[in-house]
């Protein structure tokens, strides 16, 4: 069963608590949204190999590490998954994107592909894929599946926030993905929202409403 990771720490409280107040406006919830996933993100990041590398010093040889951001994958699922890749990217400039886009069909419920534009992916590829709302799970587990059906098997889930029904239904289909977000919400209402939640947060990042 892949994890649930809850970064809990103050600074991420207290910035998500900004961006549940119906009163933050676009600018500040965008900026927001990406602050804390770049708080997540280094958390999540925590696994990623590393390599020794010795530099010079100017006093002496030292023994260091890095690691090669160019095998970093981060997926955004459209469109509230971008304002999530930015926090990323800062933290790993040199990490590929690839773009999912995912509806779900009214009649039938099922999610939808629409658009799918990876990167080559292998078995080296470390793939975050961002969703700032984990609610239903529909979304994410469909992304999961075209990312595996395209090579990628080192995944992992970033969310802002993540109802128990969503982290269920991705733990129960995925088991092998890590899911980490920055808060584990109540529950869902019946329009498939999660309370309490902040609303829908691309209509918040896009002031679309
Ligand atoms: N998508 C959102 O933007 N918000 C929710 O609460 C659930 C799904």
């Amino acid at each position: 069963m892949g994890k649930l990771v809850v970064i809990d720490h103050p600074l991420v409280k207290h910035k998500l608590t900004i961006m549940r107040d119906e009163k933050t406006g676009p600018k500040e919830f965008r900026e927001l949204l990406k602050e804390i996933t770049l708080l997540i993100a280094y958390e999540a990041t925590r696994r990623v190999p590393v390599y020794k590398k010795t530099v010079r010093t100017p006093l002496a040889e030292a023994e260091g590490y890095y690691f090669e951001d160019n095998k970093i994958v981060v997926v955004p699922i459209l469109r509230a998954g971008l304002g999530m890749a930015d926090g990323i990217l800062e933290l790993l400039p040199n990490a590929s994107v690839g773009h999912i886009g995912i509806y779900r069909d009214p009649e039938t419920l099922q999610a939808v592909e629409y658009y799918a534009k990876l990167p080559k992916l292998d078995d080296g590829s470390v793939i975050f894929v961002t969703d700032p709302m984990l609610a239903t799970g529909v979304s994410a587990i469909k992304a999961i599946e075209i990312i595996k059906e395209q090579g990628g098997n080192d995944i992992t889930l970033i969310s802002l926030i993540a109802a128990p029904e969503g982290v269920k239904a991705v733990q129960d289909v995925h088991p092998d993905v890590d899911i980490y977000t920055a808060a584990l919400d109540s529950h869902l209402n019946d329009h498939g929202y999660i309370i309490p939640g902040l609303g829908d947060a691309g209509d918040r990042l896009y002031r679309t409403k």
